[in-house]
């Protein structure tokens, strides 16, 4: 997707405050000295049977572009692909789950779009409001940064096993909590505190989003494997080889730019690369604030840890010890 994106004509305007260029989250576009615009959409095919579970993390994760920019959804609309042959009873109950999440964020829901499609799928258009000056994007992170990751990785492994059945009752709610927990809250904590950088950990996975913070920022980040907040049974199904197309295809695409200090198990290594469904903020902020920050993070529903710093640019821009 970024290849394609790179081949598109640059755009260019006063207002655009965010674009295309340094694979951000969101677009951001500037209204006013005091308003600006943040943009975005996001659908996919169904990760869950339920329908309505479905619908809510796919707006969790629509939404969640939005809170990485730093701001607040305020708009939100619906995006549906759907086969004639299933029961529209089963699209309600999607649109329910989705605008749960949406009244969750305090953002409405004002219209949508359906196409007919072989499989199903869904997601929002997002637009949210931010004070042109207090965007965050995911190229300011410092060098003697701490980078804190708010949710657990590893629900790509997770959703592979829940897709072939191997889950059990416990490791499925667990990774439904994770990924229906709205970023909102993380959000809040790292305003709050106010922090330098910030993505959300989606389909490239926490070195591929990693990645797009270190060369837009200029900077090498360090990341300590053992302090990754890691799905237990992620762990048991990576080794026994259950891991995702997309985790490979990030590797291929991403891994000469990443080195592995030390002898880091396989299995840790595919978490790594593992595309991640609704995740968490990866957040770069000043060692001296990382305290308080996790202490504003301290109720917050899904783990939240120091998982690396930031150091000045090295060969490559991805360290793993
Ligand atoms: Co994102
Ligand atoms: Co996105
Ligand atoms: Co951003």
């Amino acid at each position: 997707m970024a290849q394609v994106l790179c081949q598109l004509p640059k755009v260019e305007d006063d207002n655009l405050l965010v674009g295309l260029d340094t694979s951000d989250d969101a677009a951001v576009y500037k209204i006013d000295d005091n308003k600006a615009m943040i943009q975005t959409i996001d659908f996919f095919t169904p990760v869950v049977d339920d329908p309505f579970i479905f619908g809510q993390i796919a707006a969790t994760n629509a939404l969640s572009d939005v809170y990485a920019m730093g701001g607040d959804p305020s708009l939100a609309m619906n995006i549906i692909c759907f086969p004639n042959c299933l029961s529209t009873d089963v699209m309600a109950e999607i649109l329910k789950g989705g605008s749960d999440k949406v009244k969750e964020a305090k953002a409405i829901i004002v219209g949508g779009h359906t196409v007919e499609d072989d499989e199903p799928k869904y997601g929002l258009t997002v637009t949210g409001f931010i004070h042109p000056g207090d965007v965050l994007t995911n190229s300011d992170a410092k060098v003697g940064d701490y980078l804190i990751l708010t949710k657990p990785i590893g629900l790509g492994v997770i959703n592979t096993a829940i897709k072939a059945q191997m889950t059990d009752e416990k490791t499925y709610n667990e990774a439904v909590k994770i990924m229906t927990t709205l970023n909102k809250k993380a959000k809040d904590a790292m305003v709050n505190i106010g922090v330098n950088s910030c993505t959300d950990v989606t389909g490239f996975g926490l070195l591929g989003h990693g990645l797009e913070m270190a060369e837009g920022s200029d900077v090498t980040l360090k990341i300590y494997s053992e302090k990754l907040p890691i799905i237990e049974e992620a762990k048991e199904f990576a080794s026994m080889g259950l891991v995702p197309a997309g985790s490979y295809s990030n590797m291929n695409f991403i891994g000469d730019k990443v080195k592995f200090e030390n002898d880091i198990n396989q299995e840790i290594k595919d978490i790594m690369y593992d595309p991640q469904t609704s995740g968490g903020l990866l957040i770069s902020v000043e060692k001296d604030k990382a305290k308080l920050l996790l202490e504003e993070l301290k109720n917050h529903p899904t783990e939240c840890r120091i998982i690396g710093e930031v150091i000045k640019k090295d060969k490559y821009p991805i360290l793993v010890e």
